[in-house]
């Protein structure tokens, strides 16, 4: 069975699906892996290291029409054309934009897996890939502010004067909000962060932040560890309750997001005329449509004096890392579908009575499996 690991083709992308050492783990099941040439380099993974681990260096079709591809992000027209019937695509698939894609994988008979679907549970939580580049783009958030920031995080004391410690608030505490806590704090910012869900006020709290409180007359937590949609008068209270106090912070960092909906809007145009000329807000959720109106996706504007942030491939700026997580995940995924037979041989079998599988295949032998 080959696994065809192609080069991304999406503008700045830079992670890849498979890094040596995941060839190494995915050859010692018995498989065979055929990478496309380069398909490591912007991650500063390298051909010889590749072949060092067992791949064999191919070209892009030969990559696309293996029986398993690997990929980070959904494939394009183009690529989809080159998969052969029959094969299994694992990658990000983007299940909630509804253009086509699963449609066009179908028409040419492949399966295909997308990540964002495993479910958050404990026994997929190595296959969790939605969380394992959330906490790269909550670290990456944070250093992002840090260096657009005009001022320094820690209040430092010199001989030409003190600065004044930054004030920075993170709003949605879940993967990429306590990441981004964490790495406050650790460069010296006194850190206040708010949840919907009631839940997770005392990881807020043991990451060394100080939970900002509000009542809005409802509580939050939907189903799997994530958020429900709060009602029209919850909103409006939210924001009311939430905009005098985001106005004395220094730096906002959201990330509040909700699958499958439009991003909550946290930070108001209000909010932002009122805080501090030089305030920076890192808008995570920007790919969809961003916690604040004034955020625009992959581009950093300044208004009213606040630098605001909308990129939306965060974990792109930290490839190594982004890369070897996520090949991590994979490799987990592709394990849990290489099964043993009683004989001893060893299959590809997506058993759908399997609840991760069952969650996580959109696309099953050229049928679409669920209606997104
Ligand atoms: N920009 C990037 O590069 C990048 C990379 C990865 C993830 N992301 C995005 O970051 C965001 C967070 O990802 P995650 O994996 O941490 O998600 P998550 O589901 O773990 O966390 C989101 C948190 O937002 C909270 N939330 C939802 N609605 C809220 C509201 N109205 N008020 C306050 N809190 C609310 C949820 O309770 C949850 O804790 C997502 O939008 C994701 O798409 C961005």
């Amino acid at each position: 069975m080959i696994i065809g690991v192609p080069k991304e083709i999406r503008e700045g992308e830079t992670r890849v699906a498979a890094t040596p050492e995941s060839v190494k783990k995915l050859i010692k099941k018995g498989l065979q892996v055929h990478l496309e040439s380069g398909a490591g380099d912007a991650a500063s993974f390298y051909e010889k290291d590749y072949i060092a681990a067992g791949a064999q260096i191919v070209n892009a079709g030969h990559a696309l029409g293996a029986d398993i591809v690997l990929k980070v992000n959904k494939p394009s027209p183009q690529e989809i054309l080159q998969f052969k019937k029959g094969a299994l695509l694992i990658s990000f698939l983007e299940p909630y934009n509804k253009d086509g894609t699963f449609e066009k994988l179908a028409e040419v008979g492949v399966s295909a897996m997308a990540m964002e679907l495993v479910p958050r549970t404990s026994r997929a939580q190595s296959m969790d890939a939605l969380s394992s580049q959330a906490g790269v783009a909550g670290y990456r958030a944070v250093l992002e502010a840090a260096a657009r920031y005009p001022r320094f995080f820690p209040m430092m004391m010199t001989s030409a004067g003190s600065s004044k410690v930054c004030r920075l608030a993170v709003l949605g505490a879940g993967v990429a909000g306590l990441q981004a806590i964490a790495t406050a704090r650790k460069l010296g910012a006194v850190v206040e962060a708010y949840d919907v869900r009631k839940e997770v006020r005392e990881q807020i709290q043991s990451m060394g932040a100080k939970n900002i409180d509000l009542d809005i007359g409802e509580e939050g937590a939907g189903a799997g560890g994530y958020a429900k949609e709060l009602s029209a008068e919850a909103k409006q209270r939210q924001q009311d309750a939430l905009s005098e106090r985001l106005k004395k912070f220094d730096v906002i960092i959201s990330t509040a997001n909700i699958p499958g909906r439009k991003s909550p809007i946290l930070i108001t145009e209000e909010v932002v005329k009122g805080m501090r000329p030089g305030s920076v807000i890192v808008d995570l959720a920007a790919a969809n449509g961003g916690n604040c109106p004034l955020t625009e996706a992959n581009k950093v504007v300044v208004k009213y004096g606040v630098c605001i942030v909308g990129t939306t491939n965060f974990p792109a700026q930290t490839p190594g890392d982004s890369s070897h997580f996520y090949a991590q995940n994979l490799v987990n995924m592709v394990s849990l579908l290489w099964v043993s037979k009683q004989s001893g041989e060893f299959v590809l079998d997506l058993n759908l009575g399997d609840d991760i599988i069952l969650a996580a295949l959109a696309v099953h032998q050229g049928a679409l499996c669920h209606q997104r």
